[in-house]
């Protein structure tokens, strides 16, 4: 199994957002995990787009997996695909036209991605899933690092396995909220294959030394 460990920016210190980006990518990292955040569809603020596009004008090349939680999310998507986004996932609660959002991110040129929130039905993937490359499961709700992980996430990533490999298509199965390196393997087992960690990695001393503790229980999952 190709896991991918996604560190996410929301527990980085952000007045070198940079240099803490290259280190989790030097410590092993796969793909950094952007948390965009309004204050509107989630009770908080953090980066947009402008944040982004610094980073990739600063040389940080790395797979950009940019979680909106924002709302409306359609205005957004141009200016992250402009940014060098290569995932942007959405919740569905935050567009009143889905199919489209998803689309706009398809045919703007990066991986579209879907978002469960601990309360959103799973069944909805259905609808969607010739159009998505990404599932990810929210084992918190949205808002917030640093909360524990929700137990019936589980469930929820084993029925989006089934849908995505009865779907045939290549599409990550991410999880995001609450993983740490004595949990990550659980979630493996139940099917996933992207892990978000922020609080995690970022509040570690040494990220290295996580990211390895962390591959090792993947291993052994
Ligand atoms: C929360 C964000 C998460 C958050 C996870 O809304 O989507 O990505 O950073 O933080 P931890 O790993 O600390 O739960
Ligand atoms: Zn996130």
């Amino acid at each position: 199994m190709n896991y991918w460990i996604a560190p996410s920016i929301l527990a980085a210190d952000f007045s070198r957002l940079g240099d803490e980006i290259r280190a989790v990518l030097d410590a092993g990292a796969d793909i950094i995990h952007f948390d965009v955040m309004d204050n509107h569809y989630v009770p908080n603020l953090s980066v947009g787009a402008l944040v982004l596009d610094s980073l990739r004008k600063a040389g940080i090349d790395a797979t950009m997996d940019v979680h909106l939680m924002a709302k409306p999310a359609d205005r957004l998507i141009g200016d992250f695909l402009s940014a060098g986004a290569d995932i942007i996932s959405v919740h569905p609660e935050a567009t009143d036209h889905l199919h489209r959002t998803l689309s706009l991110i398809r045919d703007g040129g990066a991986q579209p991605g879907l978002v469960f929130n601990p309360a959103t039905p799973i069944d909805l993937l259905s609808e969607v899933i010739d159009l998505v490359d990404l599932v990810l499961i929210m084992s918190i709700n949205p808002g917030f690092g640093g909360q524990a992980f929700i137990p019936a996430s589980l469930d929820k990533l084993t029925d989006a396995r089934e849908m995505i490999d009865a779907s045939g298509r290549e599409i990550r199965l991410e999880v995001d909220g609450g993983i740490k390196a004595d949990n990550i393997a659980a979630s493996a087992r139940a099917g996933a294959d992207t892990f978000v960690a922020g609080s995690a990695i970022f509040g570690s001393e040494d990220y290295r030394a996580t990211i390895d503790a962390m591959r090792k229980a993947l291993a052994a999952a």
